[in-house]
Order: C-alpha cells, then sequence, then structure tokens
C-alpha cells in the first residue's frame, strides 16, 4: 500500500527515509543480533546511540557546552510542571507567562498551582489571531523567568521574533523546534515534546542552560528535577531508547537536508504556497494576522461549515489524512512539519480547489 499524505498535528508524520532505515535495523541494529528496543540503555551501543544523537542535535541548533540537553519523557505537559518547580525558587517569586492560545493557558494553569503567575500579555481578546505587542508586555520587576509559546499548535499562531528578557527565557517549542534556525543562546531553557517534528511520542527534549540546574524548589519530584537528569545524563531511570534512538535517525536526515537554514527555505515555501492559495480562494479563509502565521500548523474554515464533513472525507479519499482542526476550534488544520513533502502541500491545494470548484 502505498503512504499517504499526513497532515497530524502530533503525533506527526516522520520523514519516510526514517522510517525505511528503522525498518530495515528493527530486528538486528548494525549486526548486533538485537533490535534497538531490545538493548540495555546503558550498553555501549545504547550510550552510543543516545550520545550521537545529542552531538547532531547540538550541531544542528548551534547549543553549545552552557546548556545540558536532556532526553526525557512526559511529553511537554510535565514540563509545564517542571518549569515552576525547576526555576521559581523558594523565595516566592513571581513567574511571567504570555498568553497566546491553547498551550500558553494550559502552561499557565499548571505554573499556578506552585508560582504566583502574572499574564503579562494575552491576545484572547482577538481569539489568539494576533500577538501582543512586546511593548504593551507588563513585566514583572524580578520575576524568575519569562514563559511563552513560540508556537501555538492549534491557533497557527507563531512568533518570528525572541523576545528580549533580563530573566531567563522559557520557550515550549514542541510544534517550531527544528522548522528553523534560533538563537538558543537568548534562551534559559527551550522544551518541545518529540512528536512533531523530532520523532515519535514519548520523548521530550529539554535544553537548559546549565546555571538554572541545581535551584529547584524542595518539593520537587526527583524525576522532574532537571539537575538528576543532567547529573545522570538522563539515564536516572531508564529512558525512551527508542524513541531517542529514532530521534537521532531524523537529526541525522536533517543535516542530510541542509540542517535548519534549508529546512526554513522549504518550509517557509511551502507555507505561502499554502497560505496564498488559503487567501486568494475566497472559499477557504485563515483568522490569523499575516506576520504571525504559522509555518508549521495552518488552520482555515470552509465559507460553510456544513461542508467540513464532506470535505474531510472527500480529502480521506484523495489521501490527504487528519486535516481535522483540533476539537476545541473547529474546522481544517493542516500541519506541515518538516517531514511534510512540498508535493503533500501541492496535492492538498489541488483537492482544495477542486473541492471548491464543485462547492460553490
Ligand atoms: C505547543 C504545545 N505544547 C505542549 C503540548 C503538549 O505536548 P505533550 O502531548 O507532549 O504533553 C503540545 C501538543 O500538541 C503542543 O503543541
Amino acid at each position: 500500500m502505498a503512504r499517504r499524505f499526513n497532515f497530524c498535528a502530533g503525533p506527526a508524520s516522520i520523514p519516510e527515509a526514517v522510517l525505511t532505515e528503522a525498518a530495515e535495523q528493527m530486528l538486528d541494529w548494525q549486526g548486533r543480533g538485537l533490535s534497538v528496543m531490545e538493548m540495555s540503555h546503558r550498553s555501549d551501543e545504547m550510550v552510543g546511540i543516545a550520545n550521537e544523537a545529542e552531538a547532531d542535535l547540538r550541531e544542528l541548533m548551534g547549543i553549545s557546552d552552557d546548556y545540558a540537553v536532556l532526553f526525557l519523557q512526559g511529553g511537554a505537559s510535565s514540563q509545564f510542571s517542571a518549569v515552576p518547580l525547576n526555576l521559581m525558587g523558594d523565595e516566592g517569586k513571581v513567574v511571567d507567562y504570555v498568553n497566546t492560545g491553547e498551550w500558553s493557558k494550559k502552561a499557565i494553569k499548571e505554573a499556578k498551582r506552585y508560582a504566583k503567575v502574572n499574564v503579562v500579555a494575552s491576545s484572547e481578546d482577538t481569539n489568539f489571531t494576533t500577538i501582543p505587542a512586546f511593548d504593551s508586555w507588563n513585566l514583572s520587576e524580578d520575576a524568575a523567568y519569562l514563559h511563552y509559546t513560540p508556537n501555538e499548535t492549534i491557533g497557527g499562531l507563531e512568533f518570528f521574533w525572541t523576545p528580549e528578557s533580563k530573566v531567563p527565557l522559557v520557550a515550549d517549542m514542541s510544534s517550531t523546534i527544528l522548522s528553523r534556525p534560533v538563537d538558543v543562546n537568548k534562551f534559559g531553557l527551550i522544551y518541545a515534546g518529540a512528536q512533531k517534528n523530532i520523532g515519535p511520542a514519548g520523548l521530550t527534549i529539554v535544553i537548559v542552560r546549565k546555571d538554572l540546574l541545581g535551584k529547584a524548589s524542595a518539593m520537587t519530584p526527583t524525576m522532574l528535577d532537571y539537575k538528576t537528569a543532567a547529573d545522570n545524563d538522563s539515564m536516572y531511570n531508564t529512558p525512551p531508547t527508542w524513541g531517542w534512538y529514532l530521534a537521532g535517525l531524523v537529526f541525522k536526515w536533517l543535516k542530510a537536508q541542509g540542517g535548519l537554514a534549508a529546512m526554513e527555505v522549504i518550509n517557509r515555501r511551502k507555507a505561502e504556497k499554502l497560505y496564498g492559495y488559503i487567501d486568494a480562494s475566497g472559499f477557504y479563509s485563515n483568522p490569523v494576522e499575516v506576520a504571525s502565521r504559522s509555518l508549521m500548523n495552518i488552520p482555515f474554515v470552509l465559507a460553510d461549515a456544513s461542508l467540513d464533513k464532506a470535505f474531510l472525507a472527500g480529502a480521506e479519499e484523495a489521501g490527504l489524512l487528519n486535516l481535522k482542526g483540533h476539537r476545541s476550534v473547529g474546522g481544517m488544520r493542516a500541519s506541515v512539519y518538516n517531514a511534510v513533502p512540498e508535493e503533500a502541500i501541492d496535492a492538498l491545494i489541488s483537492y482544495m480547489k477542486a473541492f471548491a470548484e464543485q462547492n460553490s
């Protein structure tokens, strides 16, 4: 059976070359007579795979030795707790959060369990279709950190600028990491669930400046304390070895594509094509302000919502999977991560055109 085009927001498409390589090595990794899934995490083989993946990620993102790179479990959602627990300190400092959508809201809700949260800016009044101008942000005098969500996966809203922050800047990069270069040195901490641009679900990556380690609140569970993970090379307990290995294959694939600068060129071309068609169609629309439209998650609605079901059924038939918008907002969403090829965008646009012609 031919593989179809997958626009899922996560777990998302994985490069076909990576899946092929993993399949070839599934039963017998490099002649060792066993699968990566069956290896001790402390074996030379697995430690080698782990170190190589970390080195490749450092190279791709330009991560210096000032940062620890952690390969964890628990999803980005666990980081909503781990961030305040590790960074707020025991002096009861306020923590600053920007609210630009559903994932910001979840991070804020969780942080409120532990810390005094100051929401410095919110775009809820525009239904999260805009990013509040930086000069309107009500930053605290002495926050423990400033948290934001550079790409809101549900709303399709992306920052193309990095907030200036005197305090450690913390970013939930789950749905934008590896889509284009970022200057890691501007951040205190970056976290991301793997299931979009990194690899399979079950792995979570944290990149944390080393001077921020060792300051966790006394109540922090051992498993959420970044220092525990850093001191043990992310092997305090059994890490998600398969996800780590697959991520390593994805990092090698990204290097072979030319790295993140090359991915940005491709990702911009893909997104511009789809937004361009949506805007010109008169049948589909995207509500997000043009300057903040996500390169990775492109939501759109049909002129007549009663056609949604027929649109999705026809898309499936045309081999275009998982275009349904998030249950909280409805409509459609095309997630076009690194592994979604440009032909998928072309096929989607052809289908959208034909559907619009038949139904207008
Ligand atoms: C921006 C963002 N943050 C957090 C999450 C939650 O991630 P996880 O399911 O890994 O906990 C998601 C999931 O889609 C996301 O898109």
